[in-house]
């Protein structure tokens, strides 16, 4: 049994049951499928890889550990890969007892009963929301009572969503392989890339490179935006042309053994920035770097928030996109024509990871950040191609830098480094020189 599933039990408690269902394999069209990704939560605590199961833990009981798995079945298998099947969910992960799935909702009374709580999420899984409301009230409307439903559901992320949130030493060393074969793709893009390229090529060496390293593939859609298409906060699209005087947005991340890595480099397509990208390049690597310094213990969201739109609004006032007093730009918002997104958020085994931003449930009371805690650093400017108060040799220009970083006791580790983004080294990289510098270790 996982330590995370061990630990889950002591929090709930004996007089709870928790149903925790794994994700199903979704229709990407007509007949055919998207490849399965497992449900995170459900993941987490069981290691189990297929479709379709259901744990069932009760600490209070004998039987601690039940999962409903798909049986064994040789057509299928034949059809569409091997299944664990009960004897497999015992033998290779731990579960005390294993069931066919078909069994589920028969046994589902004689799981809940006894208990005073269950640990349920509703609104993720229609058809178990369903089986498992219809229990409830047939319960309720029995006159004579042969059993007593738990009479409290709890959502059991309140609790797995806090440990998630707490990285493990194995969990970080997943995510420093996650984070290295993206840091290395990002390079390799930076060594081809050249003008006349298309984005798709772009995005293709990337995610080769991502899967030849081990990778199950990207942990999210990889944006590849050159020009304008960089001004686009969630393009991906990557069907454009690269061309010569352009900058190169990718913001590109690789799944490693279920754990996500984040990281955006932006750099000119020929190899060279221009006097006008720089301008705009130095104020936001400025201000990540300065928000990297900020991810530390105590440090809470906000306060790194404000820094960010501090900086950049200052940053933006230097280089001519806006004009007047500093704090009145920010009571009004006008950084938000620029900057319209948060700094960063969790990551982990989902690239958003799970995890609450506010230590009340009012979301008026921002948290500190604290020792395991991974989060991406992410400031930007985009300048839309048509906004006449800008100043014409920034319409288009679209900048962001990302990087992935843990909270340590005394401080904090970028596991995202690999991959350089001080301008100097992004030019001697493109232009066939080898990195050499380690300053941009921040
Ligand atoms: N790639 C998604 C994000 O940066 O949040
Ligand atoms: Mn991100
Ligand atoms: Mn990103």
């Amino acid at each position: 049994m996982k330590a995370q599933l061990k630990d889950f039990m002591d929090q709930i408690g004996k007089d709870a049951v928790a149903i925790i269902p794994a994700a199903h394999e979704k229709t990407r069209s007509y007949d055919t499928e998207y490849k399965f990704r497992q449900d995170s939560d459900f993941w987490y605590l069981t290691d189990f890889p297929e479709p379709d199961a259901v744990a069932v833990i009760s600490p209070g009981k004998r039987t601690k550990y039940t999962m409903f798995v798909r049986p064994r079945d040789p057509i299928m298998e034949t059809w569409y890969g091997r299944r664990e099947g009960t004897e497999g969910a015992e033998k290779n992960f731990g579960v005390q007892k294993a069931h066919s799935v078909e069994k589920f909702a028969k046994m589902l009374g004689k799981l809940l009963d006894g208990h005073n709580k269950l640990y349920y999420r509703f609104g993720v899984d229609k058809a178990l929301d369903a089986m498992i409301l219809e229990y409830l009230s047939t319960q309720r409307f029995t006159r004579i009572k042969t059993a007593y439903p738990p009479h409290t559901i709890v959502d059991p992320t309140i609790i797995i969503h806090e440990m998630r949130l707490h990285k493990t030493d194995e969990e970080i060393s997943k995510m420093q392989i996650a984070s290295d074969i993206a840091a290395e793709a990002h390079v390799l893009a930076m060594k081809k890339v050249k003008p006349g390229m298309n984005e798709f090529q772009v995005e293709s060496l990337l995610e080769a490179y991502m899967r030849e390293k081990g990778a199950t593939g990207v942990s999210y859609n990889s944006i590849i935006g050159g020009g304008d298409n960089a001004t686009i906060l969630h393009y991906v699209e990557n069907k454009a042309d690269l061309k010569n005087g352009d900058l190169l947005l990718i913001d590109a991340g690789a799944e490693y053994e279920g754990y996500a890595s984040d990281i955006t480099r932006t750099f000119p397509v020929n190899g060279k920035f221009s006097k006008a990208q720089k301008d705009i390049y130095e104020v936001v690597l400025d201000t990540q770097k300065a928000c990297i310094e900020a991810t530390v213990a105590g440090t809470t969201i906000k306060q790194r928030q404000d820094l960010s739109i501090e900086m950049l609004t200052e940053g933006m006032k230097k280089v001519g996109l806006l004009k007047g007093a500093t704090k009145t730009l920010i009571k009004n918002k006008k950084y938000e024509k620029y900057y319209m997104h948060g700094v960063g958020h969790y990551i982990g085994m989902d690239v958003h990871d799970a995890g609450r931003y506010f230590t009340d449930q009012g979301a008026s009371d921002s948290r500190p950040f604290e020792p395991g805690m991974v989060l991406t650093v992410e400031p930007g400017i985009y300048v839309p191609p048509d906004d006449k108060t800008a100043p014409e040799k920034y319409r288009g220009i679209g900048i962001r830098i990302e990087d992935d970083v843990l909270v340590t006791e005394d401080g904090n580790r970028n596991l995202t480094t690999k991959v350089p983004k001080e301008i100097g080294e992004i030019e001697q990289i493109m232009n066939g020189g080898r990195s050499k510098a380690k300053s941009a270790r921040k």
